[in-house]
């Protein structure tokens, strides 16, 4: 009777004296109320991290046979697993792994500690499922297969593959752990999702940046070496540059890192390589002074500060980060076009792409002005969601290639999503055109990859009866409502045209042409799903660049988000929507004298990229 008693209690014992099991080959060891130790003893490429979103981060040391190899943050569940993340464990193989965990769970005593939800469920496993749980996941734009994106960045162009670097937390649905994930295209449209390409350091996580191939070996890691440049974040932001020997896959960091430092903030540099100087020039972005810094470098190691440009100019509320300086060819004129992205201030809250556009001679950018000697502010996206843009380089045939963070600060952590979080806008190509005003503005285009999308055209009408009464028609159901919509508006003075596109629970858009004031309006307010963010509900206005009553649409509907084009690019709003079912009708009203014309809609195909 006693031996037996002794022997039921040994499990326990064991559990307390030498660890917990959590699944099977892995151990928990609880060193204290806020430490734990997780062993792995088993195998299984990935370790499966159990998170709770609404947790505050975990803080995990990964000692690689007892040294400090890495340190990430990650929501640890606490009372119940939303989901879980992957920790590769494949570099680590042969070695002794241990996870030293502050779980950060605000318990007050060890016997509570071990009680976290998170420690029964590390799991070792050799399979991580990306498979798409979303509704609300836009299927033929870039998005990460799971996690947090944010930029785009590091974008290059080399042998006929687009590749695309992207702030991301392979850790979770928030902001953290920045680190540049890697995605590539030969269209710009099928995406194909590659390991992460840079990681955090000793330095700090790895910030925006850019790439570029190096023609003239100045960097000496050989002819048209693919570099890179990005900020180093930690206490200070720090310049680093890195190479890569296997087409962009990986990264080799600089030994001699940083490359470039400052007593204030600055970062996200963006490089080319100027054939005229044969050297680098080089903007960074001095955040909080509101302006951009062009530098130059003969090897991208050793860095000269030129010139300045932006403090008073433009708009001046946020931060100002991740810069973009390129030439575009106007009425065979090469003038430039600056890029700068600033949070908060944009036209509508939160955050938002404004540009310059002018001249450089290599150290100084010189904005052009207006009639009245002022530098205009210019925006390139008249939505909310359109940020963080930048081009690729050595994008071939000419082209200027640009992409967005399809997102705005002011929510982008409380949008209905979880599994992943964010998406890139629809590629754009750029140029430039003389406004009414005699200035020059940046038209955008959906790049023509995004033709290939259609699939069959549903409707094809020459001209749509506008008047009070609305004329409708059903939008595609295929692959839950993705769509095209294209048309022409033409409309008398005093008349203006509504475009409402609307699902059976009463949710809508409404598009208002106005030619009284030459704007086109974007209303979401009751787009569907707002509740998450007071920021979010609104309504953007862009002007159509018209002055005839006249103005196009273009608009690409998918999932949670609403491009909408001048058929030329003069305007384009990017919006955010999250309707409770997808939009099953487009109708068009007019409160006075007014023609559609030209109205076709298209289902579209998903991409290959999940
Ligand atoms: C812009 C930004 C950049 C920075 C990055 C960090 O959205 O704030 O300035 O490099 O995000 O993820």
């Amino acid at each position: 009777m006693k031996l037996r008693k002794s022997l039921l209690m040994a499990p326990a014992l064991l559990a307390s004296s030498l660890g917990m099991m959590a699944g099977d080959g892995v151990t928990v060891e609880h060193l204290g109320v806020n430490n734990t130790f997780v062993r792995i003893n088993g195998d299984g490429r990935y370790l499966l991290l159990p998170v709770q979103e609404s947790v505050a981060d975990a803080k995990v040391n990964v000692l690689i046979d007892g040294k400090l190899e890495r340190t990430f943050y990650v929501r640890l569940a606490k009372s119940k697993v939303d989901y879980t993340v992957p920790l590769d464990l494949e570099p680590y193989k042969g070695h002794n792994v241990v996870l030293d965990i502050n779980a950060n769970h605000d318990r007050s005593s060890v016997r509570e500690a071990k009680e976290g939800a998170c420690w029964d469920a590390i799991t070792l496993s050799n399979t991580f499922d990306t498979t798409n749980r979303e509704k609300f996941r836009p299927v033929y734009h870039h998005t990460p297969e799971w996690g947090w994106m944010n930029d785009p960045n590091g974008m290059f162009y080399k042998d006929g593959e687009w590749h695309l670097y992207y702030q991301w937390n392979p850790f979770g649905s928030k902001w953290q752990n920045m680190t540049w994930g890697h995605s590539s295209s030969s269209d710009l449209i099928n995406w194909k999702h590659h390991a992460v390409a840079i990681e955090p350091d000793g330095l700090g996580t790895i910030f925006s940046g850019s790439c570029a191939l190096d023609p003239d070996n100045s960097t000496g890691f050989g002819k048209d070496a693919i570099v890179a440049l990005y900020t180093a974040a930690n206490t200070s932001q720090m310049q680093s540059l890195a190479h890569s020997d296997n087409n962009g896959e990986s990264f080799i960091k600089y030994p001699g890192n940083p490359v470039f430092t400052l007593e204030t903030e600055a970062r996200d540099p963006n490089m080319f390589w100027n054939q005229e100087s044969k050297q680098w020039n080089i903007m960074l972005a001095h955040a909080l002074e509101h302006e951009i810094l062009f530098l130059t470098s003969p090897d991208l190691k050793t860095w000269t500060l030129q010139s300045a440009f932006g403090k008073g100019f433009g708009a001046q509320d946020g931060v100002w980060e991740c810069p973009d300086l390129f030439p575009l060819t106007v009425n065979g004129k090469k003038k430039w076009v600056l890029l700068v992205n600033i949070n908060p201030g944009g036209p509508f809250g939160g955050s938002a792409t404004q540009y310059f556009v002018g001249d450089f001679d290599g150290k100084t950018f010189t904005a052009d002005t207006d009639k009245s000697g002022k530098i205009p502010t210019k925006w390139m996206d008249y939505g909310k969601d359109h940020y963080a843009t930048v081009t690729w380089s050595d994008a071939p045939d000419g082209r200027r290639t640009a992409i967005g963070w399809m997102s705005n600060w002011q929510y982008a952590a409380d949008v209905p999503t979880t599994q992943f979080r964010s998406a890139n806008t629809l590629p754009r190509d750029l140029s430039l055109f003389k406004g009414n005003d005699g200035q020059l503005y940046l038209a955008s285009n959906p790049s023509p990859e995004t033709l290939k999308l259609r699939d069959e055209s549903v409707v094809k009408e020459q001209a749509v009866n506008t008047s009070a009464t609305a004329t409708s028609f059903s939008l595609p159901a295929a692959n839950n409502g993705i769509c095209e919509v294209v048309f022409d508006i033409e409309a008398k003075k005093n008349s203006k045209v509504f475009v409402t596109l609307s699902n059976s629970k009463n949710e809508e858009v409404v598009i208002t042409y106005n030619p009284a004031d030459n704007t086109i309006a974007f209303d979401r307010t009751k787009a569907g799903i707002s509740d998450f963010s007071r920021d979010f509900p609104a309504v953007t206005v862009s002007p159509t660049f018209t002055k005839n009553g006249k103005t196009s649409v273009r608009m690409f509907i998918d999932r949670s988000s609403i491009e909408m084009f001048a058929k030329d690019g003069k305007y384009v709003m990017t919006n955010l929507v999250f309707p409770n079912e997808p939009y099953s009708n487009i109708s068009f009203t007019s409160d006075g004298s007014a023609k559609i014309s030209n109205l076709e809609i298209y289902s579209l195909k998903p991409s290959s990229s999940l």
